[in-house]
Formats: structure tokens, C-alpha cells, sequence
């Protein structure tokens, strides 16, 4: 973007995101990333109107259930089997401040480790009460929750014996698709997340404990779930440090 951009805040570039925090493409251990990962060198291009301000979502979208995973898919009077819990937390840009309005969409594992998905082969046996996904919208302070069941660990051919932690899948659109990340949780305290090749994948150990939700006590609702804090930090607008205007509003 040129230094004209600034002087509309709606339009201006995002911050350029830091390669060095996020896995590189290629990372042979994860092999899947072999064939998958570019060949050549990347370009850069200048972003382009519709990149930097669009989508935009509203909460009318969402049907009332849709952050409800423990009954999104349920039959009537039934839920899904496993540990309840919530997950909540903020949606952040760089510069600590809050993005409303954010689509954040979710899908995970049933509480056995197995998805429901046709090329799905685990042998776990499939919950018939348990869809796996969900989607929620940010409020005007960036939270974001839902509830569900904690997803189970499996396996997946990669190397002789490889098992992804327990983990729940996000997709989120900011205010731009330049802010677009998709990302997965982990839960505090599972020794899996150390020895899987995905999470190895990433080269500072900050950046994954990012991804690892702590156990959120004072979230918990007594006798019925544990919560789990997941915080997102998307990129900020670079326009913002030009503004002709007090910080934060
Ligand atoms: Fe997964």
C-alpha cells in the first residue's frame, strides 16, 4: 500500500506478518507439508480494497445454537458424550485492542478422537449426538465463547507412531482478509502437545504456548463445565499509528 492509503483508517494496510512466529511452509517432519509447501520464492503484492475491508458479518447469521456444539447436532433431549467445557476468550489485533465483529468457526474431534467425516478411518466409535463444529461472533469488546465436549487425542500417518493432542480447530475472519488465521487450541497440562510433529512445526516455544488454552477456574460453572481461556491476536492496521486522533478511539 503507498503512504496515500493512511489517510483513510477504513482502508489501511495491515501490519506484515511475522514470518518468523508462524511455522515455516515447509517443514519436512510434518510431511504432508512437503507437497504442499510452495516451490518457488514468494512475491509480494500491495493489498487491494477488498482484501483490507471485507467481510464484514453480522450476529444475524448465526442460528442459536451454532456455539452450543454439546446440542448443535444433538437430538432432541440428548447431548454429545465427553467432558464439558467452555471455551472463551478475546479476539485481539496487535496492538491490544479489541476486533468486534470477528467470525470465529470451529470443528474438532469427538471425545473419542474421531471426526465426522466420510475419509475419516479411526477406529473410535462416532457420536451419533456430536457434529464437531460451531461458530460464534465477536461482541463489541472481541469475547467470544462456546461450549462443548474436550476433544479426544489420535493418530495420523505421518511417522511410525504420531498422535495429535487434544485440539480444537479455529478459522477466523477479521475485518479484513488480510486479518484471515486459521490456528488450532491445545489444553493446559497435555503431555501430547510436546510430541506431536505439528506442533513441532513451530519454531518458538512462546508462539506454542500461545496456542495451549490455560484452565480457566473462575470461568467454571460448578457442576457442570470447566472453562479454557483461548485469547487470538490478529494482525493490526498499520494506518492506525497516522490517525489524527486519540488512541483507542
Ligand atoms: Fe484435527
Amino acid at each position: 500500500m503507498s503512504d496515500r492509503s493512511n489517510s483513510k483508517p477504513e482502508t489501511g494496510a495491515f501490519f506484515a506478518r511475522d514470518r518468523a512466529w508462524h511455522p515455516p511452509a515447509f517443514s519436512p517432519g510434518y510431511k504432508t507439508s512437503v507437497l504442499r509447501s510452495p516451490q518457488r520464492a514468494l512475491l509480494s503484492l500491495d493489498g487491494t480494497i477488498s482484501e483490507i475491508t471485507g467481510p464484514v458479518f453480522g450476529h444475524s447469521i448465526l442460528n442459536e445454537l451454532d456455539n452450543d456444539l454439546i446440542h448443535n447436532f444433538a437430538r432432541p433431549g440428548e447431548s454429545a458424550v465427553g467432558e464439558r467445557i467452555i471455551v472463551h476468550g478475546r479476539v485481539l489485533d496487535e496492538r491490544g485492542r479489541p476486533v468486534p465483529g470477528v467470525l470465529l468457526e470451529f470443528w474438532q474431534a469427538n471425545a473419542g478422537g474421531r471426526y465426522r467425516h466420510k475419509k475419516e478411518t479411526y477406529l473410535a466409535a462416532i457420536d451419533p449426538n456430536f457434529g464437531g463444529c460451531g461458530r460464534a461472533i465477536s461482541d463489541d469488546e472481541g469475547r467470544y465463547a462456546f461450549r462443548t465436549i474436550r476433544p479426544g487425542a489420535y493418530p495420523w500417518p505421518n511417522g511410525v507412531n504420531d498422535w495429535r493432542p487434544a485440539h480444537i480447530h479455529f478459522s477466523v475472519f477479521g475485518h479484513g482478509f488480510a486479518q484471515r488465521l486459521i490456528t488450532q487450541m491445545y489444553f493446559e497440562g497435555d503431555p501430547m502437545i510436546w510430541k506431536c510433529p505439528i506442533v513441532g512445526t513451530i519454531p518458538d516455544k512462546q508462539a506454542i504456548e500461545q496456542l495451549i488454552a490455560p484452565l480457566d477456574w473462575g470461568n467454571t460453572i460448578p457442576m457442570d463445565a470447566r472453562a479454557y481461556k483461548f485469547d487470538i491476536v490478529l494482525r493490526g492496521r498499520r494506518s492506525t499509528l497516522f490517525e489524527n486522533r486519540l488512541e483507542g478511539n
